[in-house]
């Protein structure tokens, strides 16, 4: 049998070199060897799209993507169909996960200064991989067909009414319809399921791909590439296979007894994963009192909120528009504008420290009072969280260049 495998294995790498691939990216792979509890979120990340993937094709097997039938059938699926709560709430679970450790995996990146040189291709392929994951969540939330399914579109869609000029006829060519309807349920449906999921595999293998060419960043910020010993190895790294592949196998574990934990005994998350009035089949003529999106999309959704600027003579919706694209596009610009000559926030001095803290609680902050009731007050608190979250990039070239930095250790601490 061994014989036979190995012949197998010479056979197909004659062919097609998978040992070559396996070593360049498991096998003599070399990651700095002080990762830290910051460095599991890639994987896990990973491993909820393939969970997200192998569910959404089995529910697509009994899901009924028309206006008469998607809430139904969302119902056969948990009551009839063998399994089919188990995969309906890996799914829904899945999406709320897939934000919490795609939010902690760029956040890693930020601390760290991941996306500095020669990163800056892995970082913005992972913000392109992030907006394809804010579309893609926007598209299946759809899909249930409850009432926050189609209020929470009509919301979003709406924007696009916003566009100065052929604002209306963008709307309508969005909607595919004059209102949300059955066709723009089956269009949403074809891009959730095949169009957006291909697109994000894709990227996600040339995020990697770009990772293992220029190698890993780690939490002291310094390149390992710079202290190789005679055989031209990195001295402080090690081979991912074994050592990291067990390494993650182990923190793997904890976190998918955590995700286990939540897909059996609280799926909906009090709300928060799975929204009440979306057990409600949508109603166009019943709008809910309160529409709020999930909670991933709140922060942004604060910041439209918050917009009450009618500059220009243009409409404040379309601010808020604006101001929303530009919290995600100014992620793409963060390896020029941060221009402080270390790289991991060990060795940053103060101004980028209280900078970080800030940003990071002003996005708590807006994404909490993007699931509440709009008050004054609340309106207030959000547009300061917006105009200190937009600061932390806009005055980030000054405050990275103008600090006093600690000097990073030539070897890995
Ligand atoms: C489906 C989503 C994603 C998957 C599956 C994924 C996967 C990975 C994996 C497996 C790694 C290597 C392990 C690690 O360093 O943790 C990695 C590294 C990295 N990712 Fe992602 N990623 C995703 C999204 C993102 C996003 C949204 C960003 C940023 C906007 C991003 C930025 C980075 C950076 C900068 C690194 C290098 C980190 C370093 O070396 O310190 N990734 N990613």
């Amino acid at each position: 049998m061994k014989r036979f495998l190995i012949f197998l294995r010479d056979w197909i790498d004659a062919r097609l070199p998978i040992v070559q691939a396996w070593d360049t990216h498991m096998g003599k792979y070399y990651a700095p060897k002080n990762f830290n509890f910051w460095y599991f979120f890639g994987v896990f990340s990973l491993v909820v799209l393939v969970i997200q993937l192998v569910t959404g094709i089995w529910l697509t097997m009994n899901y009924v993507p028309s206006e008469e039938k998607a809430f139904a059938s969302i119902e056969y699926i948990m009551r009839d169909v063998e399994y089919g709560w188990l995969l309906r709430y890996m799914h829904s679970t899945g999406a709320s996960v897939f934000f919490i450790v795609v939010y902690l995996h760029m956040f890693r990146g930020l601390l760290y200064g991941s996306y500095q040189k020669p990163r800056e291709l892995v970082w913005i392929i992972g913000v392109f991989i992030y907006l394809l994951l804010v579309a893609e969540g926007f598209l299946g939330y759809i899909l249930p067909w409850g009432q926050m399914s189609y209020w929470g579109a009509q919301v979003i869609v709406s924007l696009f009414g916003a566009v100065p000029l052929f604002g209306d006829t963008l709307l309508e060519w969005v909607r595919g319809d004059y209102l949300i309807s059955g066709i723009t349920l089956n269009r949403f449906f074809a891009l959730h399921v095949a169009a957006v999921p291909l697109l994000l595999v894709a990227l996600v293998v040339l995020h990697i791909l770009a990772l293992h060419t220029v190698g890993s960043n780690n939490p002291d910020g310094i390149e390992i590439k710079e202290y190789k010993d005679q055989h031209g190895v990195p001295v402080d790294g090690i081979k991912f296979h074994p050592y990291y592949t067990v390494h993650d196998l182990f923190g793997l574990t904890i976190f998918l007894f955590f995700f286990c934990a939540i897909v059996f005994f609280f799926p909906e998350f009090g709300g928060y994963f799975l929204e009440k009035s979306n057990f409600e089949i949508a109603n166009p003529y019943k709008t809910p009192e309160h529409i709020a999106p999930v909670w991933y999309y709140t922060p942004y959704y604060s910041m439209l909120r918050a917009t009450t600027i009618t500059w220009f003579g243009l409409d404040a919706k379309l601010w808020g528009g604006i101001v929303m694209s530009l919290a995600i596009v100014l992620l793409f610009f963060v390896p020029w504008l941060d221009r402080s000559p270390v790289k991991s926030i060990r060795y940053k001095g103060w101004a980028s420290r209280i900078a970080l803290t800030v940003f990071v609680i002003c996005f708590i902050v807006l994404g909490y009072l993007g699931l509440q009731p709009v008050t004054e007050g609340r309106t207030l608190v959000s547009q300061i969280c917006t105009i200190l979250y937009l600061a932390f990039f806009v005055f980030m070239p000054l405050y990275t260049s103008k600090e006093r930095t600690k000097p990073p250790p030539a070897r890995v601490t």
